[in-house]
């Protein structure tokens, strides 16, 4: 079965082909963060706009790497929520209309669903039961996962995501939006221990974050160091090692919790090389295994959209010709494949 994914949630134009025979077939990303750089934010109008230009050339252009026509699709797929309204109805509104044209059945996908699937979809050995860790801009989750589709919440941030921790804390020190990236970089050449911040309410059970506290201790000491450019990386470096120690404290509290002694790590976080190190480490220390996306399917992507719907129709979902989303969307009210 061939499945065009495509993601318009927030800030990125995804577009990808998965095969269920071969695996992905090509996917291709377009970012809009030169667009929202001068607002420092994403700005919804210009975002659902942007995704009006990219998207038809987009596709055209993954089915064309694909080596596909449009008439060998067998289904299309799409984000149909949580993100912003419009953003979501430009993608909806296209990939309805083409399985319309095609005549082909399409499934509306949760978006984080698509993040918690995206590590299956190169590693054939990651299957439920597992615990998934979303680490993303807008979400900080830890989810049981006993089937697939079968999605329990342990645990989630109470205030800030651990990426727009990232995010705030590398615009305090004066980084360019959006930091979170260019805020581990810097953390790479800051020398550990210098800058030691806590590691929110790890001292007491429970599977919940917070870390909008961290970004204040970051502010504090920043304000009172010499500013310089080795200061922020050392200042990056312990902020770093807070959030990747956190995490995988939890993660070892969510895996006991759960029985189980496999991980999957998913979303924008992900990406970050001392959380994956930090977490295969403790994985293995366990006799568990951990898996992650390749860093490039951390982020938004549409082969994660494709992935998920794929999964869904083979098992013989599909959802009306209406073009429906819903910007807001618990996870816990999907069912299960
Ligand atoms: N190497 C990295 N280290 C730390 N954070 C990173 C790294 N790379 C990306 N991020 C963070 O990941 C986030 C983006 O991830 P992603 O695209 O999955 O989130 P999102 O789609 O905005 O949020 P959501 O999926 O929750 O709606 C940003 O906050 C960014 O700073
Ligand atoms: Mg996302």
């Amino acid at each position: 079965m061939k499945v065009l994914g495509i993601e318009t949630s927030c800030d990125e134009t995804g577009v990808a082909v998965y095969d269920t025979d071969v695996g992905l077939r090509a996917h291709a990303v377009y970012s809009q963060i030169a667009l929202h750089a001068e607002y420092g934010g994403v700005v919804p109008e210009l975002a659902s706009r942007d995704h009006v230009r990219k998207l038809l050339p987009l596709i055209r252009q993954t089915l064309d790497e694909a080596g596909i026509a449009l008439d060998e699709l067998d289904g299309v797929a799409y984000t149909a929520g949580p993100g912003l309204v419009g953003a979501l109805l430009v993608g909806a509104a296209a990939a309805r209309s083409l399985a319309w044209g095609l005549n082909l059945p399409a499934i509306g996908i949760h978006h984080m669903e698509g993040h918690l699937l995206a590590p299956l979809l190169e590693d054939e050995a990651a299957k439920p039961p597992f615990v998934a860790l979303l680490v993303s801009g807008g979400h900080t989750q830890l989810v049981d996962v006993k089937s697939l589709g079968d999605y329990r919440l342990l645990g989630e941030t109470l205030d800030d995501a651990a990426g727009e921790a990232f995010d705030k804390t590398a615009k305090l020190m004066g980084l360019p939006y959006p930091g979170g990236p260019q805020l581990a970089a810097l953390a790479e050449v800051g020398t550990p221990g210098k800058f030691k911040f806590s590691r929110p309410m790890t001292d007491r059970p429970g599977l919940d974050f917070s870390f909008s506290g961290l970004k204040t201790q970051v502010l504090l000491a920043w304000k009172a160091s010499d500013q310089s450019e080795q200061t922020r990386a050392d200042i990056a470096r312990g902020f770093e090692d807070a959030v990747v120690d956190t995490l995988a404290i939890k993660c070892e509290r969510a895996l006991d919790a759960a029985g189980c002694n496999t991980l999957v790590v998913a979303g924008g976080v992900g990406a970050n090389k001392r959380l994956r190190a930090k977490l295969q480490t403790m994985a293995e220390k366990r006799g568990g295994r951990v898996a992650f996306p390749r860093p490039a399917l951390c982020t938004d992507n549409g082969a994660m959209i494709a992935f998920a719907g794929a999964l869904r129709l083979q098992a013989g979902e599909h959802t009306d010709l209406g073009v429906h989303v819903t910007p807001r969307w618990d996870m816990a009210t999907l069912t299960a494949m």
